[in-house]
C-alpha cells in the first residue's frame, strides 16, 4: 500500500518506519528541516522516501496525519485535495504541557479534531487511530507488554477506511478496537487527556498501554 505521512516528527516517524518494515511504500512530509526528514527516509529502509507534503498527499492511499493542532489548518491546505483517500489522524488538542483541559472542542463533546477535519478535507474517509499511545512506544523494538498487547482504538464512518486502518494498527503491534463511528472521536479525544495525565502522574510514562481485556 502507499501511504503518504503528513507529519514526520514523533508520531509520524515512527509510525512510518514501522510500515515501512511491513513492506508498505512510506512518503516522509511536512518538516521545516529536510535534513531531518532525509534522515528519517533513510532509517527507514528502501521502502521509504520524501516529499513536499503535496507528493505525500497525491502518492498514498492512505494518509496519515501527525501535526500538532496549532498547524493543522495550515497543513491540510499545503496538502490539496484529499477526496476518496483514507486519512487516519492522531492530531490531538491537547495543550503542549498537558495541564488543564484540552483546547476545548472534545471536552465539549460536541465536536472533535478528527471532525474538524472531515470538513477541512471533504470526500476525505477520516479514521481517528493512534490517539491513545505514545511515540516512545511505536519508537521502542516491540508493543509487547509481556505477552500481552496493548489495544489501540479507533473510529470512521467508512467501513472500508476502517478495515484498512485496522490492519495498518495491527502490523504496528497493536490489538485495533472498532470504537465506532467519527463522531465517537469526540470521547477518545477525551480519554486522550487522562490516558496522558495518568501515565504522567503515576510515573508510568512511556511505558504503560491500554488493554480493553476480554473473555
Ligand atoms: N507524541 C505522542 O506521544 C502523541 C500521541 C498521540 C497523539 N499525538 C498527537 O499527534 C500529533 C503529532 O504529535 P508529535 O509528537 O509527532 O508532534 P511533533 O513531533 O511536533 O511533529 C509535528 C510534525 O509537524 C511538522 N511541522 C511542520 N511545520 C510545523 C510548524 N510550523 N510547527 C510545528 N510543527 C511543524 C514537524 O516538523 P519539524 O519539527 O521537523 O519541522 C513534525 O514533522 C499531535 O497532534 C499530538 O497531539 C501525539
Amino acid at each position: 500500500m502507499n501511504i503518504g505521512m503528513i507529519g514526520s516528527g514523533n508520531m509520524g516517524s515512527a509510525i512510518g518506519k514501522l510500515w515501512a518494515r511491513q513492506g508498505h511504500q512510506v512518503m516522509f512530509s511536512y518538516s521545516r528541516d529536510l535534513k531531518k526528514l532525509d534522515a528519517i527516509a533513510e532509517s527507514a529502509g528502501s521502502n521509504a522516501r520524501t516529499g513536499t507534503t503535496a507528493e505525500a498527499a497525491r502518492f498514498g492511499e492512505v494518509i496519515m496525519l501527525t501535526v500538532q493542532y496549532a498547524v493543522l489548518e495550515d497543513a491540510l491546505k499545503a496538502v490539496g485535495s484529499l477526496e476518496g483517500k483514507v486519512l487516519i489522524t492522531c492530531v490531538s488538542g491537547l495543550r503542549p504541557d498537558f495541564q488543564g483541559q484540552t483546547l476545548g472542542l472534545p471536552t465539549e463533546l460536541t465536536s472533535s479534531v478528527a471532525e474538524q477535519i472531515a470538513q477541512l478535507a471533504p470526500g476525505a474517509k477520516v479514521v481517528e487511530a493512534f490517539n491513545l499511545t505514545f511515540a516512545e512506544l511505536l519508537q521502542a523494538d516491540s508493543r509487547q507488554f509481556g505477552t500481552e498487547r496493548p489495544s489501540l482504538p479507533y473510529c470512521g464512518d467508512d467501513a472500508d477506511a476502517k478495515a484498512i486502518t485496522a490492519g495498518l494498527i495491527e502490523e504496528c503491534g497493536y490489538d485495533a478496537i472498532d470504537a465506532g463511528g467519527l463522531i465517537k472521536a469526540r470521547s477518545i479525544e477525551a480519554l486522550a487527556s487522562i490516558w496522558v495525565q495518568t501515565a504522567v502522574v503515576t510515573g508510568l510514562f512511556p511505558n504503560t498501554g491500554l488493554k480493553i481485556l476480554r473473555r
